[in-house]
């Protein structure tokens, strides 16, 4: 038999699961769906203002002057992002990217070779299993244990950690359970993984989002750090709700001279695919500052929602929703009584769409994970046929 020319990166098994037939089924359907899985804030009845794009049209996007970490006018604008958080960080130690997910394939690139380890959050987001596959990489993981509030299993990362260990993700707050790595786990990640020479990779795309008041007070700064390396990563998708801008960025910290030889080595892979457009770097500080406005409406409606969600799931005892510090997403535990792909295919069927746990790999059943995006009037109803749903199957 003729060899099939493709590379293991892409798996071969890409069929679509028994929820994406449900779902596909549902939508065929016609009838009315609350998609409780939505995470597209731009479909999420957000208000955008017509003039936020208007930046676009700057004139200086019609010179082309390549820059491996993009132009130093939106690399000024990005450290400015980070001063309204309170972090400093020199413009000279950001780079720009397309997303979040291009700087983490990046940083594959600088970090790894081929069967590198690299250790990952569980539960978390799924998109990393395909992000380190398609590098090459082998992903591992560490826990996050849950006791009337999240908490890194720092025995798991040890336990993790091997001599091909080559980076440690962490994602502060996490997606789906919207934990923050605080500064006493940070503190001692920092150790670690400085003694071992692993940098860290701290994606916090949903750092501007806080469910619980003042959460993130209590949050490692990974900017500070000052031994080892560290990656900071973050993007316009979540902090002003605009994915289809496609723009994202990387901040660098750590000892001064590890700090200089990951940029230089970081220029390198940059500067081979030069992948921002010139009109988005000229916009990006117009962006940064004017999708504020977008910010502020998402920041409201998730704290609504989580409000909302923790009153009606009060109100039925079998089920508990696990505490959210930040993000766009909550973790609600119902009781196992079929298996969760029944439930989330069930619920599918009487038209309200929702994430398994095992979608994130939590380590045992039932979770059911929801976004907290869509609008009120909305949430609320498919939140009612949820736990219907489970208080009556
Ligand atoms: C934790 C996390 N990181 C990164 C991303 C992707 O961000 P980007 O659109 O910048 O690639 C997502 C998207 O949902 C996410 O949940």
């Amino acid at each position: 038999m003729v060899r099939r020319p493709f590379s293991s990166r892409v798996p071969s098994d890409r069929c679509s699961n028994a929820l994406a037939r449900a779902v596909a089924d549902a939508r065929a359907s016609g009838r009315r769906l609350i998609d409780l899985t939505q995470s597209n804030p731009t479909r999420a009845g957000f208000e955008y203002p017509d003039y936020l794009l208007s930046a676009l049209a700057d004139a200086r996007g019609l010179k082309y002057e390549p820059a491996p970490f993009g132009l130093v006018a939106a690399r000024q604008a990005v450290a400015r992002d980070y001063a309204r958080r309170g972090v400093t960080v020199s413009p000279e130690r950001i780079a720009l990217t397309a997303s979040t997910s291009e700087a983490y394939s990046l940083l594959f690139k600088l970090l790894t070779d081929a069967g590198d380890e690299v250790l990952a959050p569980r539960p978390s987001y799924p998109l990393f299993d395909h992000l380190a596959r398609l590098d090459g990489v082998v992903l591992r993981h560490y826990d996050l244990e849950y006791h009337d509030g999240w908490s890194l299993d720092m025995a798991s990362v040890e336990r993790a950690i091997t001599d091909r260990t080559r980076a440690m993700l962490i994602v502060s707050p996490n997606n789906p359970t919207g934990s923050f790595v605080s500064r006493q786990e940070l503190r001692r990640l920092e150790t670690l993984c400085a003694e071992r020479g692993i940098p860290i990779v701290a994606d916090e795309v949903f750092v501007d989002y806080q469910v619980r008041p003042g959460a993130c007070v209590d949050a490692g700064r990974v900017l500070d750090v000052d031994q080892g390396l560290v990656f900071s990563l973050g993007g316009l998708s979540k902090s002003v709700g605009l994915p289809q801008i496609k723009l994202g960025w990387m901040a660098v910290a750590g000892s001064s001279e590890l700090v200089a030889e990951a940029l230089d080595r970081l220029e390198h892979v940059c500067d081979t695919y030069l992948s921002v457009s010139t009109p988005i770097q000229a916009a990006a500080a117009e962006l940064l500052s004017r999708g504020a406005a977008v910010r502020t409406q998402i920041q409201s409606r998730i704290a609504a929602n989580y409000r909302t969600l923790a009153e009606q799931v009060e109100a039925v005892p079998s089920c508990t929703l696990l505490v959210a510090d930040g993000g766009w997403s909550a973790i609600v535990r119902v009781p196992s009584i079929g298996t969760e792909e029944e439930l989330v295919v069930g619920l599918a069927r009487e038209g309200v769409l929702v994430h398994p746990g095992y979608f994130f790999d939590f380590p045992h059943e039932s979770y059911l994970v929801v976004s907290l995006l869509p609008p009120e009037d909305e949430f609320a109803e498919g939140i009612a046929g949820v736990l219907r749903h489970v208080g009556t199957s």
